[in-house]
């Protein structure tokens, strides 16, 4: 994937040119990763593009700031409306969409006092994360050597910048032992999530995933598949997940804005279930896609439209 430099780009409440969204190298998120981000994905849907669930992931990115001591100098609503700006000006019709908030230049103290809060939204196409065989294939996973940082480290359930060193180191290793993805556990041995997705196991046709007790970042994706997993009749149970459940599950797979729902195929050699996707795994695939692409009506409160409602453009 390479970035298209004819995009546009929101910037501390403009509209620039992809060439133009610049940062000083003396910017504070720079050197120490002090910035908050947040990542959704836009479907096209019959009434036209729309955001997956663009409120929990703004509610996210106020209180990962929260938990940084960032204040955004913008409100829900302001940002609410720039992601769709950013996407209308971009004329995309699907696309992933990267808001951040960082510190700026104005001093390289490790604290940021004094450092301005900028915040800038990014939009590009963004097709399958891990590939497009993923989705239906599933992926290979490998136990990363480095854990997951603690909650007592740093908030995990806060999406900030520089706690993605840590998720960086696992997947360069799994990708240098020929692997799709990591899969990081916890301080105590049990398993935490991969480097950008949380994960589910299903076990004689019940799903089982993990929650903050495993250090994991709570994913708007994993939320949004435990309700329709219940929904479709699941029995969906939260608790701590060990290499052996994985190891011996029927199926896994993982959520995420980035990989969606994706099927795991193998861990470090080990086929896991029969070593495709399984018929779980395709069902709740298939329910995701029906409430992202809005052909789910049940699931429409989740879509926000980047359209601007008709009275407010006039007609
Ligand atoms: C470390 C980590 N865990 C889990 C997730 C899944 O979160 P979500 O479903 O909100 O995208 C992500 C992706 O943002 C992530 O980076």
């Amino acid at each position: 994937m390479s970035f298209d430099q004819t995009n546009w780009v929101w910037m501390n409440g403009e509209i620039v040119p992809w060439a133009g969204a610049t940062v000083h190298v003396s910017a504070h998120t720079l050197h120490y990763g002090s910035g908050v981000f947040e990542g959704m994905r836009c479907y096209e849907t019959e009434d036209g593009p729309a955001v997956f669930r663009l409120d929990e992931h703004l509610e996210r990115l106020y209180l990962s700031a929260a938990a940084y001591g960032i204040e955004i100098p913008y409100s829900k609503d302001e940002l609410e409306e720039a992601v769709c700006e950013t996407i209308r000006r971009n004329g995309f019709t699907s696309c992933y969409v990267r808001p951040i908030c960082y510190h700026g230049s104005a001093s390289l103290a490790v604290h940021p006092r004094n450092c301005p809060v900028e915040v800038v939204i990014l939009a590009w196409p963004w097709a399958a994360y891990l590939g497009d065989e993923a989705l239906e294939r599933g992926v290979r996973v490998t136990v990363a050597s480095w854990a997951k940082f603690h909650s007592r480290m740093m908030p995990t359930t806060a999406k900030g910048c520089g706690g993605y060193l840590n998720s960086m180191l696992a997947s360069r290793e799994a990708a240098g032992s020929g692997y799709d993805e990591a899969l990081l556990l916890d301080e105590s041995g049990n398993i935490a999530e991969g480097s950008g997705e949380n994960l589910f196991i299903v076990r004689r046709g019940r799903l089982l995933t993990n929650d903050e007790r495993s250090s994991i970042l709570l994913g708007i994706t994993r939320d949004a598949v435990i309700e329709i997993a219940r929904d479709l009749g699941y029995h969906v149970e939260i608790a701590t997940l060990t290499l052996e459940d994985l190891l011996s599950a029927d199926e896994a797979f993982f959520t995420g804005t980035a990989v969606e729902v994706t099927p795991i195929r193998e861990l470090d050699g080990e086929l896991i279930g029969s070593g495709v996707r399984g018929p779980v795994t395709e069902t709740i695939q298939r329910a995701f896609f029906a409430a992202t692409f809005g052909r789910d009506l049940r699931y429409r409160d989740w879509l926000h439209l980047v359209a601007r409602e008709p009275a407010a453009i006039g007609i």
